[in-house]
């Protein structure tokens, strides 16, 4: 060989453009992961295997220095990334680097009933764990809405399985597609906060498959994801962070999820439980905040030393071990050992867009008599906008989703930009009182003068915009506790009355993550439902209220008038939150939602996917492909909608279900289909909507199966569950 080719071949191996062949197999990107993870078991001593599977700070885990095999970092959540934690604390590591963008929490999102929109959020969110070199986000949690006293629903994506599970798959997707695990979250029935780390919960199997656990199979075997967090509490007597029928025999059996299956931070119980049951990482156990008072209790943990000396003794056994490690292994090579993955970015001015689209498409148009909204720049000199929700940072507090955010944009704020300072007058009207995230707010004994001055203010004021809602304090919607009554907080339905009294133009703006009571809705001409919208919350507030946007968003739960009208409340304190063991029997099995209130009568006062427009639709005449159809057909249906008013804007077409005569007891409605078609003024599109069969299914018990009964099936096409313009009827054989 001349010396040419030689020197040539010397200088491409010393480069390393060609593979050295001496690459141990773990470590050759060329190998699949599968052999990687076989490699690396292999070289691991027990003690390495041990280390791999349990915390070893309060977000991370060891990794395997010897061999090279990086710490897993984590981070919340579901909204943005959180702000840098101590190692060992519950406290903040006080860093100048990660204030993040707040994205609009996941109930908005599923309010805009836009997956793509929620691909574009999975991405840009993670593109921020990327970038701060977090291998996992701790979201998204797509735990039902059961009742609307709930601490966490405004992380979670509302009363339907079918709109949760559509919307959560491209949000996972968009997530990894950085190279960043998603966390599906709480895995499962973590439906209340009250006494969420013992409370036992007992449901029937046909609502579990039926209701609870769809989202979770959809993100795990559509949407693939990498990492599934389980849950605090029980079902049927058993801790579901380490459950023997909801881990191996669903989530690993039948799902085939070939992930980590962590716990949530404190939820592991048991040494022979987590060994057996399926728990593929220990986080949060012992260490002071969630549980004990014991810091870097790292080697105390289920998983840690105790384990170690029963694998030692051979009580239990190495495959036990061998299964969490591979696991632990293959969301390394997923994640921190995938040199092409994305280098990610931060609090972009890109991110704060994606953030004010999914916003200002989520916020829902709940009313508006005589177009009172939009309120077109100009046409009111004095509007005075009252309520402590107009200026509150809404994306501290709140629990594990809390955020130190690069910028919040409050509805205050945004309306002086569109409006002008001057034509904008501002008065708190309620006070929650301060607290460590708001020193600053007035003490509850100001209430009196502050309503006063509001009123005052609304009766020299052309027009007012009421500010109102919840918050993310203790006991609203926040972790680790329920709200403990469905009315408004803070005296604001008198401050409504009041202000009702003085000027009848008013519009009501609620900021919240939860249905709210609403006695003065009759005198109330305009009411938005808005939500924790994060960083551009009051841009995409005063572009809806302005015009600028036309609102499109719909109710991903229903508005009951009053509590009692919840299914699951209805059923007393043994249904919600629990009994005297406290177990919390889910006595409205799968009537939840608006199932409930159409199949017992009981008329929401805003009802699940209602939505108004600043335009009219007309809906055309639907019509299915056939009028037979076989189990494994695909029903094909079609219909046009037409933007019948003189603004551009967008409609969500949902399509809803019902069997004729069922052997089993079925909701007169569900959800199995949606479309939000985007339509300029006078535009007419064709829609046409793909529902295969085998979706009409219900779960039966005792076949343990789902199954299609050859029926007649109605299929209800509606701008919401209630507001139906037009069915058509099938068989199917
Ligand atoms: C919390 C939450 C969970 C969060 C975790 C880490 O208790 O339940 O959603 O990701 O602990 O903060």
């Amino acid at each position: 060989m001349n010396k040419y080719i030689s020197v040539l071949l010397f200088s491409l191996c010393t480069s390393g453009l060609v593979a050295q062949t001496n690459l141990p197999v773990y470590l050759d990107e060329t190998k699949n992961i599968e052999e990687r993870v076989e490699d690396a078991l292999s070289r691991m001593t027990l003690e390495e295997k041990v280390d791999m599977i349990h915390a070893q700070s309060k977000f991370s885990t060891k990794g395997c220095p010897r061999l090279g095999i990086p710490e897993i970092w984590m981070s919340d959540g579901p909204h943005g990334v959180r702000m840098e934690f101590a190692w060992d604390r519950w406290e903040y590591a006080e860093w100048t680097n990660d204030s993040c963008t707040a994205f609009p929490a996941l109930t908005c999102l599923a309010a805009t009933f836009n997956p793509e929109l929620s691909r574009e959020y999975g991405k840009a969110i993670g593109e921020e764990a990327r970038y701060r070199k977090k291998d996992v986000l701790l979201g998204p949690g797509v735990n039902i809405y059961r009742i609307p006293l709930n601490g966490r629903n405004f992380e979670y994506m509302g009363e339907d399985p079918y709109l949760a599970s559509r919307m959560v798959v491209p949000y996972i997707q968009g997530v990894q597609s950085n190279g960043v695990s998603a966390c599906l979250k709480h895995f499962a029935l973590n439906n209340q906060e009250t006494a969420r780390e013992r409370v036992n919960v007992e449901v029937s199997e046909r609502a579990l498959r039926e209701i609870y656990l769809p989202a979770f199979k959809a993100g795990v075997e559509e949407g693939k994801v990498w990492s599934v967090m389980g849950s605090y509490n029980k079902f049927r007597g058993q801790y579901c962070s380490h459950h023997k029928y909801l881990i191996q025999d669903i989530l690993k059996g039948e799902w085939q999820f070939d992930g980590v299956l962590m716990s949530d931070w404190g939820s592991i119980h048991d040494t022979r439980e987590a060994a057996m049951y399926g728990l593929d990482i220990e986080m949060g156990t012992g260490t002071d905040g969630l549980t004990q008072n014991t810091s870097s209790a790292y080697r105390n943990y289920y998983l840690a030393d105790p384990y170690l000396k029963q694998l030692q003794q051979g009580k239990l056994p190495m495959t036990s071990l061998d299964d969490k490690v591979r696991r632990v292994l293959r969301l390394c090579f997923r994640t921190n050992m995938d040199r092409e993955r994305p280098y990610g970015s931060f609090a972009t001015q890109e991110h704060a867009d994606v953030a004010r689209r999914i916003a200002e498409e989520g916020i829902v148009l709940l009313k508006n008599e005589k177009s009172f909204f939009p309120i077109v720049r100009g046409k009111y000199k004095k509007i005075a906008v009252i309520g402590q929700n107009a200026v509150r940072p809404l994306t501290v507090g709140g629990g594990s989703s809390e955020l130190k955010v690069k910028k919040e944009v409050s509805p205050l704020e945004g309306l002086q930009s569109v409006y002008g300072e001057g034509n904008i007058v501002f008065s708190m009207g309620y006070t929650s009182g301060p607290n460590n995230f708001h020193p600053q707010l007035p003490p509850v004994s100001a209430s009196d003068s502050l309503r006063q001055a509001a009123v005052q203010l609304a009766k020299e004021a052309d027009m007012v915009l009421f500010f109102g809602g919840l918050n993310k304090d203790q006991g609203q919607d926040c972790e680790s506790a329920d709200r403990q009554s469905y009315e408004l907080p803070y005296g604001q339905d008198q401050l409504i009355q009041e202000i009702l009294k003085v000027n009848k133009n008013t519009a009501v703006i609620i900021i919240s993550g939860n249905a709210v009571s609403m006695p003065w809705i009759k005198d109330v001409p305009t009411v938005l439902q808005s939500w924790y919208l994060g960083s551009e919350a009051g841009n995409a507030t005063a572009r809806v209220i302005s015009g600028d946007v036309n609102p499109s968003g719909k109710l991903p739960f229903s508005i009951p008038v009053k509590l009692e009208d919840n299914g699951a409340y209805s059923f007393g304190k043994a249904s919600y939150p629990g009994d005297e063991s406290m177990t919390a029997h889910y006595k409205e099995d799968i009537l939840v939602g608006y199932r409930w209130h159409d199949t017992k009568k009981i008329p929401a006062l805003f009802p699940f996917g209602h939505g108004l427009s600043y335009t009219q639709f007309s809906y055309g005449k639907l019509s299915s492909d056939k009028k037979i159809y076989q189990e494994k057909d695909t029903i094909r249906l079609s219909m046009k909608v037409t933007n019948k008013g003189t603004v551009d804007g967008a409609e969500t077409v949902q399509i809803y279900v019902g069997q004729s005569h069922p052997s089993v007891l079925r909701p007169k409605k569900e959800l199995k289909a949606f479309k939000k078609v985007f339509l300029s003024s006078g535009e007419t599109k064709d829609i046409v909507f793909t529902i295969p069969v085998k979706n009409l299914a219900f779960y039966d018990e005792k076949a343990k199966d789902w199954v299609v009964e050859p029926d007649r099936f109605t299929f209800f096409c509606g701008a919401s569950s209630v507001d139906i313009r037009d069915s058509v009827s099938a068989d199917v054989e």
